[in-house]
């Protein structure tokens, strides 16, 4: 494996998950996969569980891991190529990218959509040039369009929690302050459409994803409607993807946010968040704490998919 960007990436989906499964069941077996070989996570933006269970998917494999933080103590980057860099940035992206390269053996980068330039996003501008400069296979820690790591472990924590051959899985919108990106609902559909779930989305109306990633899958607007029967509730916030609303806010409607009476209408479904989640705008403190909530464990296999991703990655060096 060359780069982790999407479901398409890991080949034969049931496969991976088999295998992700056996890593946790043993996660030192390969503790010496990694010997001599070094990981470098590079992170545009904040996180906790992504460099927590990344660091420590590496270390698991016996790596050396740098993480670097590009607004805290790196050059300021220019990304644009052609620019006059007679301002505060630093340090072009195209000389950064081979000289990162040139300290490790594979890259992990966190770099979130913007909400300036749609076609930069969406064509992921600063991932691609990763891929494409490093010279080292990178995986994505969560990109402009796309959070596979996350996707993945939110799959295999359906597999382990699942009470039926093929459970329903609902993705709800719910409301947030800001304008979050749709990288996470983007994954999670990605992944939902090619494993063996009955997969519905609810959204207002406004906040439709891209097609590239929704492949057709349910649309229901009736949030309630949506949730009836559902075995797991993945609840998450987006701002809007469709023109001339790309980035913006369209709704803080809290009647979305997924309460008791809610989850009452599932088949005594699971509730699932990426985290980190705003409490009693995109859930009740009373859901989130329930027994129903696997949030927690959800969180805890971002280990093992992201130990699954180095895992063959390096095998493929
Ligand atoms: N879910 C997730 O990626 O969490 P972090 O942003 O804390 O890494």
């Amino acid at each position: 494996m060359r780069t982790f960007t999407n479901v398409k990436d890991l080949g034969d989906l049931n496969q991976a998950v088999k295998e992700a499964l056996e890593i946790k069941k043993n996660r030192f077996a390969y503790k010496n996969l990694g010997e001599n070989k070094t990981l470098l996570m590079v992170f545009f933006n904040s996180s906790l569980r992504t460099r927590l269970s990344t660091q420590k998917a590496g270390m698991n494999l016996g790596m050396n891991t740098i993480v670097l933080d590009i607004n805290q103590g790196a050059w300021k980057l220019e990304t644009e190529r052609g620019v006059i860099m007679d301002g505060d940035k630093t340090e072009h992206i195209l000389e950064a990218i081979p000289v990162m390269g040139s300290y490790c053996d594979i890259i992990g980068l966190r770099a979130f959509a913007k909400y300036e330039n749609k076609e930069d996003d969406y064509t992921e501008k600063i991932l691609n040039q990763f891929i494409k400069y490093s010279g080292k296979p990178v995986f994505s820690m969560e990109a402009a369009t796309g959070h596979p790591l996350q996707a993945f472990a939110d799959l295999i924590t359906i597999e382990e929690y699942k009470k039926k051959e093929r459970p329903k899985v609902v993705m709800t919108w719910a409301p947030h302050p800001k304008a979050l990106p749709q990288a996470v609902p983007n994954s999670f559909a990605d992944f939902m459409n090619e494993a063996n779930v009955d997969f519905v989305i609810t959204h207002p109306k406004g906040y439709e994803l891209d097609e590239k990633f929704v492949r057709g899958a349910k649309i229901e607007y009736d949030q309630k409607k949506a949730l009836e029967k559902a075995d797991f509730v993945y609840a998450k916030n987006w701002a809007a993807y469709t023109d001339p609303n790309y980035g913006q806010i369209l709704s803080k409607d809290r009647s979305w946010t997924i309460n008791t009476e809610k989850m009452s209408l599932t088949d005594n479904g699971y509730f699932m968040h990426c985290l980190p989640v705003r409490r009693n705008m995109i859930v009740t403190d009373e859901v989130i704490e329930s027994p129903q909530s696997i949030v927690v464990q959800e969180a805890a296999n971002r280990e093992i998919s992201a130990q699954t991703i180095l895992k063959r990655m390096l095998e493929n060096l």
